[in-house]
């Protein structure tokens, strides 16, 4: 399944990411109509889905924040769940996880459905980028059946998880091919076609774990951690090198080896589903803490501001948000504490380009 490119150093590698099937030159025949043009506009990133599994407002949660946002209280804001689209011409889009709420996220986002001018079935959605095999990051894939080519690009563990679903066969791989992200070195993303988008990632593992639905027996105390690949981040650049956005939307912990890699990036898209690492406790809505669930709290000595204060970054941004999680509402401390960190918090349709 793992597609070899024709190799070639790209402009962008960084140390510790090999240039592997990446494949930027693209001899003239291979460039769409307009590609020169619209590449100088650079890589544009929507972020389409802010949530963390669940959504916001969750359907069966009663939590103070969810009534908020069902009230419609201003600074609280309705998300849908966790994914981000990446176009590096303006015409073809990869996204990066697909949530269950994919077909709301389209129908929001213009340049995610068919164009006027497009065949009676088409999308510009070229690729589907997936960062661990969590619900809310592949059950929209169900929602792409109907025949329609793009690829899905996964881990080794994420892509075994596919396979043994077999209700992913509704994407049919000889139509929706599946390939694999081998981790550290730096991918071009091609659509079902084999044409290269012109988003170039480079993916690493990152302290998480298992998807909720693989924990045998379900033991809330028990360890389901992994670091091997169940949980990637991703580092997402365009053909020319423009961007190095890191895309890392569930991590247990900030490590040494994460706070090199992410130096220097122009955008950080980070972990942000919980403030406090006991909240959904002290919430009275679960049983488990941020770690248990793979996610670093925002706050703390381990949370993640502190974790990421001194490292160089452009834009750092909390993504995956929990309902719990006090940020969700603009009006309150944990807000104006994370924006005077130098964070942003994501909200859905937040657009950016590099
Ligand atoms: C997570 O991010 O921890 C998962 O999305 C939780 C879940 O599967 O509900
Ligand atoms: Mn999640």
């Amino acid at each position: 399944m793992h597609v070899p490119g024709s190799g070639g150093m790209h402009p962008a590698s960084c140390e510790g990411f090999a240039a592997g099937n990446t494949d930027t030159k693209l001899p003239a025949a291979d460039k769409p109509v307009g590609w020169a043009a619209e590449r100088a506009f650079g890589m544009r990133v929507k972020i389409i889905g802010s949530a963390a599994g669940g959504g916001f407002p969750q359907w069966n949660c009663n939590y103070r924040l969810s009534r908020a946002a069902r009230a419609g209280m201003p600074g609280v804001h309705s998300r849908t769940q966790s994914s981000v689209a990446v176009s590096a011409d303006g015409t073809g889009w990869v996204l990066f996880n697909a949530s269950p709420d994919i077909r709301q996220q389209i129908a929001q986002a213009p340049e995610l459905q068919p164009a006027a001018d497009a065949p009676l079935r088409s999308t510009p959605i070229r690729a589907v980028v997936l960062t661990n095999a969590d619900v809310d990051h592949v059950a929209g894939l169900l929602s792409l059946r109907e025949r329609q080519p793009f690829a899905i690009y996964a881990s080794a563990q994420v892509l075994a998880t596919l396979e043994a679903n077999s209700i992913f066969n509704v994407l049919d791989p000889s139509i929706v091919p599946r390939r694999l992200l081998a981790p550290m070195e730096e991918v071009a993303i091609r659509g079902a076609d084999g044409h290269p988008t012109g988003v170039v990632v480079g993916s690493f593992p990152v302290p998480g774990k298992v998807a909720l639905y693989l924990e045998q027996g379900g033991d809330p105390g028990a360890d389901f951690s992994s670091d091997t690949g169940d949980t990637i981040g991703v580092r997402i650049s365009g053909a020319d090198g423009r961007g190095a956005v890191f895309y890392v939307p569930g991590c247990a912990r900030i490590d040494a080896a994460l706070r090199m890699r992410l130096a220097d990036a122009a955008c950080l898209l980070f972990d942000g589903t919980v403030y406090t690492d006991d909240e959904m406790i002290t919430a009275r809505v679960g049983q488990k803490t941020g770690a248990r669930m793979g996610h670093t709290a925002m706050s703390g000595e381990a949370g993640s501001i502190a974790g990421l204060a001194d490292v160089k970054i452009g834009r750092r941004i909390f993504i995956h948000i929990n309902n719990t999680n006090p940020v969700l509402d603009e009006n309150s401390a944990e807000h104006a504490a994370v924006k005077a960190a130098g964070w942003e918090v994501a909200a859905d349709g937040m657009e950016m380009e590099f």
